[in-house]
Order: structure tokens, then sequence, then C-alpha cells
């Protein structure tokens, strides 16, 4: 979910209202806003996308006021109705409160007030809060007390922002786990889930930190923690302006994130590799001696870093012979995984912010591994919380369907797997050495498979009324085959599944038939030939049961020409890099689909782009 708090000299429905669409890619199922105006609280909320609440607020004006909140829901608790949309209210309707995150014990919280007489009207958790901070504020007068009072008994993970019409001037926040960031303006404050929010009205920002809650005033903002006691926070400059969150004259934010990526590759290799080809990444600040004695490297993402992550895996296996598993996030910690002070997680995470991610790192902590955060956003929970981070450079990320975050993982999984190999004194053979100038030279290939997009939009087109898309690939072209179909199910919301192609004849194969389009990677006919050869066969076995073959091949591959109905093209790379290549084409095929079957290309049905709950 999306969370806004404004206080200041404009009006706050404005700044609010602005602040949600920049945020709307964190949950769009609904949206709300609450003003304080004379002494009053105003609120509207809406079911469905932003637009449907300013459409009813030109229906139904708000008075203007200069303290608000908002909220862009990713629903959890109850449906995305009007009535289950935030902010919810107290039954006099004097606190307005908005939440993203799942409070816990909230069943007992809500049985509870109903005994006390409260009414309540929605099937959230949040509204429980509303409540409580009222019957809190009546006893004590402060609502930062209340909300402090009211957190002391909440169980979960929450980030709350509060008003209460009888403190006209203040915002309250509350934040455990979730994100939630201060805006610091002249004679105007912000809060917000994220910077994109105010970066309009605002660069500096403090970050706060677990169990803390701030009161918000146009003059400053005050920190504790749970229990009153002043609060630490960090204070930082947003380096990125509002302009690199606008579409720039491109349809979708995933159009332009697409051709934005070789600069964001260029961007996450710049200064890291030196002239001669080593590699300098200060920022791994995990000392030498630990990656040397690593015994083991485990890997935790989910969705498409958890893609990324099974890439590094082989490229860390090969390059650096450590032993590498790779494990979705939400699967991790409930496995009882075995881990130690030998063990070295990496974490992959754009937002850094996935609950599931975020909780399986802490696992691996406390078992005593060191944690190696991958992130794209800076001063996030998942590097907050980690030993060391290596950012990677994408810029904002704003289409839910991740594209130029996942080329940059790869980037910096690619880093962090020679880094080992380099610090553990791996030897440099010609392979690697190899592979550093190719990593240099990426981007340009990148940018040049780009141009070339045009015959893959035509056949996305033309399959627009099919149901079945599968896709095949074999060693790192396995997760390239993931991640294309990732991305049609997110998008083209189509069933399309990726396979190992050497899995094919053990079952998938049965799925094949007449005209069924299937995209099939093909590795480099050069290095591993015996995997091109076995997969051609592939080709051929699945054409000769009627599939339409879509076949992304090496340029001078000429062996897949007579089996391919339709052939992508794709620069020669090493055979760990060709994922950087061939993902692209899958990533506009799915875009273009997608935009062929009517679809909303940057905020798919029912998703969210950043996943704040377990
Ligand atoms: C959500 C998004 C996916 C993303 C995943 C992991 O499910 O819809 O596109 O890959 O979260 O996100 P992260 O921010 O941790 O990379």
């Amino acid at each position: 979910c999306g969370i806004v708090g404004y206080v200041g000299g404009q009006s706050a429905l404005d700044v609010v209202i602005a602040g949600l669409k920049r945020l709307e890619y964190r949950g769009y199922d609904s949206a709300g806003v609450a003003v304080l105006s004379d002494g009053g609280l105003a609120a509207a909320k809406k079911a469905g996308k932003l637009v449907n609440l300013e459409k009813e607020l030109v229906d139904r004006p708000l008075p203007s006021g200069f303290t608000g909140i908002g909220h862009t829901r990713w629903a959890t608790h109850g449906g995305p109705t009007d009535i289950n949309a935030h902010p919810h209210l107290d039954n006099a309707g004097r606190v307005a409160v908005v939440h993203n995150g799942i409070i816990e014990n909230f069943a007992a919280l809500r049985a509870e007030l109903a005994e006390r007489g409260h009414d309540l009207v929605s099937e959230t958790d949040t509204e429980v809060v509303a409540h409580l901070l009222a019957e809190n504020f009546s006893s004590c007068g402060d609502l930062p007390e209340a909300m402090r009072q009211v957190c002391r008994r909440l169980e979960g993970a929450f980030t709350l922002v509060a008003v209460h019409a009888d403190e006209p001037d203040v915002v309250v926040g509350a934040r455990r786990n979730s994100p939630l960031v201060v805006g610091v303006g002249d004679g105007e404050s912000f809060l917000a889930s994220d910077v994109a929010a105010f970066i309009a009205h605002t660069r500096s920002a403090l970050e706060l930190g677990q169990d803390q809650v701030v009161e918000l005033r146009r003059d400053g903002v005050t920190v504790t923690d749970f229990d009153g006691a002043p609060a630490e926070v960090r204070a930082y400059h947003v380096d990125w302006d509002a302009s690199a969150a606008e579409k720039g004259g491109y349809d979708y934010f995933m159009l332009k994130e697409i051709a934005e990526q070789p600069k964001a590759v260029a961007d996450t290799l710049l200064g890291r590799i030196d002239a001669e080809g080593s590699l300098t990444l200060d920022e791994v600040r995990i000392p030498a001696s630990v990656l040397r004695e690593a015994d083991k490297v485990v890997i935790v993402a989910c969705g498409t870093a958890f893609h990324a992550g099974m890439i590094a895996k082989y490229a860390i296996e090969h390059w650096t012979r450590i032993p590498c598993e790779v494990e979705l996030a939400s699967e991790f910690r409930y496995r009882d995984p075995i881990l130690d002070q030998r063990t070295l997680v990496i974490a992959i995470s754009q937002s850094g912010e996935t609950m599931d991610t975020l909780m399986a790192l802490r696992h691996a902590r406390e078992q005593g591994a060191r944690v190696l955060a991958i992130c794209n956003t800076n001063g996030s929970t998942i590097p907050r919380e980690s030993d060391a981070v290596l950012y990677t450079h994408a810029g904002p990320e704003v289409a839910v369907a991740s594209t130029k975050a996942f080329l940059t993982q790869l980037v910096a999984c690619y880093l962090v797997a020679l880094y080992l190999g380099q610090v553990r004194g791996t030897k440099w053979g010609d392979e690697i050495r190899a592979v550093v100038r190719d990593l240099a030279k990426i981007s340009g290939e990148v940018d040049r498979v780009l141009e070339t997009m045009e015959p893959v939009r035509a056949l996305a087109r033309s399959l627009a009324d099919k149901n079945t898309v599968l896709f095949l690939g074999r060693h790192v072209g396995y997760p390239v085959a993931l991640e294309g179909a990732l991305k049609l199910k997110e998008l083209a919301y189509m069933h399309a599944e990726g396979f190992a192609a050497g899995e094919l004849k053990h079952g998938p194969i049965a799925l094949i038939e007449e005209d069924l389009p299937v995209v099939v990677v093909v590795p480099s006919p050069r290095g591993r030939s015996v995997l091109h050869d076995k997969i051609v066969s592939n080709i051929q076995e699945i054409r000769a049961r009627g599939a339409r073959t879509i076949v992304i091949a090496e340029e001078g591959d000429e062996t897949v020409v007579p089996y391919a109905d339709h052939l992508i093209r794709i620069p020669v790379t090493p055979t760990l890099l060709q994922p950087m290549v061939a993902t692209v084409p899958l990533q506009v095929f799915a875009c273009e689909l997608a935009t062929a079957r009517g679809n909303e290309v940057d905020q798919p049905r029912n998703l969210a782009k950043s996943v704040t709950v377990e």
C-alpha cells in the first residue's frame, strides 16, 4: 500500500492526491483521503484506481484544509470495496487512519472494542486502530501519545498514519517493518511510504527506524520510540529528481524502463571494473576474510529477483566453485535451513521492502550468517538490515512488472560472483577475463537488441487471442524462460509456463498441440555446444507435434533456422551473460501482448510492486 501525510501551507488535498499518484505502483485496489478543516474531519474513499477517487472528489468536493492523509491500497484483509478502502474512521468521525501491513491480533482487538460498544463497519484490520486511537486520545488528549499506546498493543507489521480533528496541525505516523519516510520542507512536512510522493516539494528526507512514532508539524518533526523516548533518525538527501519518475514521452512506464536498460546496466557497472579487469566493490563491507572462508552461498528473493538469483547460481558456482543454493524467500525460513557463520546469504530485492525477503534475511542473520543485499532503493529496509549492500543503479522503477531492475540485478550478481572469485584467488583464466571484458560491453549489446524489436512486437500482436504460451530453456536459459513466462502472466493474464527444456519429455510435452506458441531460448552453439544440440532436438520434437516455435538464438546460429517459425536474433555473448540479452525480447513481447489485449501495462490487476506483507 502507499501512504501520504501532509501538514503545511498548501492545500493538503492537492499535495496528498499528487503524492498518491506517485505511489499508485504500491497498490491500486482502492484509494482514499482525509482532510482536517474548520475543526472537523472530512474523508472520501473509493474502490478501484485513484481516478475513481478523483472523480468522486469532483462530484462531492471536500472542504479545503492544510492537514491531510491519503492511501492507495493493495487489499489484504477485506476485498477492495468502498467501505474497506482507507482511511478508516472512529464512530464519532474525529480520527482517520491509513495503514500498510497486517495487524495480526486484530480479531481479539475487534472483539474487545465491540464489547465496549464500538460499531465496526469494515472487514479490515485497520479499523480497530481508528477506534483504539479515539479511545486513547480521549483519555490522554495527545495524539502522538495515543499512537504510542495503541502501537504497544498491536502485533504484526504495520505502518500507520493518523490525524485527529482536535489536533488540526498534527499528523502522526508509526512504523514497524513497512517503510515510512519523512520529507522536511520549508514550513511544511510530509510523510510517505516512498520519497517519490514528496520529491516535487523537497529532497531532504528522514528515514524512520523500526518501532518509531513521528509527530509531524509545519515547523518540524519529533521522533520517539513506542515508549516515548527520543529516537535517532538518519537524515539524507534524495539524489534523483522528480523527472526520473515521469513517463518522459512513453505511453507506459514499462516501455520507458525497457528503453532505459542500457543506461541502467552501464550505471550499475560504473566505477566497479577497472581497465585491467579487476573489480572494486568498496561497498561490500564484509571483510575479505569472511568472504574467503565462506563455504556456501544462499540466495533469497521473490518474483523476478528470484530469477536473477537463479542465474547468479550458475555464475557463482562456475566462477568460484562455492556451492550456491537459491531459494524463494517465502519458503526459506520455514524449512529450517542450515546456516552458520560461514554462510554468505545474498538477498536480492528491487524495492528493498519485500516482506518475505526481509524475513528470510532476518532469519539468516539470527543463525549467524552474513547477509549481502542487492538492492535498487537507497536506504530501504533490506539494505539497512543487511551486513552490506551492493546497489543497482537502475533509477526509480515504477511499472509493476520489473525490467530494468532485473537486468541490473543480473549485473550485480555477476559482479558479486566475480568479486568472490577475485577475493578468494580463483585463477583468473581466459574465460573469466573474457567475461569481464564482455560485461563492460554488455550495455551496448542490450541497446542493439532494443533496436531490433519491431518484429517481436508484430509477433506479439498476432498472438493476442491465444490462451497459452510455453517457454523453454536450458542452463541459464531456464530462468530466462521462467522470467518470460512470469512477465506474460503478470501483464497479459495468459497461461504461461516456463520449463527446463530437458524436462519436456518428462511431462510438459503432453501440453503441445497444434499451433501452440512455444518460445525457446537457445544457448550459444559455442562453448557448451552439447546443450545447444540437445535444445535443437527439443525444438524439433515440439514442432513435430504441431507447436508454433518462436526461437531466440544467437546471431550466426544457422542450425535453428529450419525449425523456427519465428526467429529472434540476439548478439553473441559469453554463455553466462546471455540472459542479459535474451530477456529483453521477452519483456517487449509481454508488454506488447498486454497492450494488444487491452490490459493496463503499468498496473496489472491484483498485483503490487512492493509487497510489504508476508
Ligand atoms: C512483487 C512484484 C514483482 C517483484 C517481486 C519482488 O511481487 O510484483 O515484480 O519481482 O515483488 O520484489 P522486490 O522489490 O523484492 O525485487
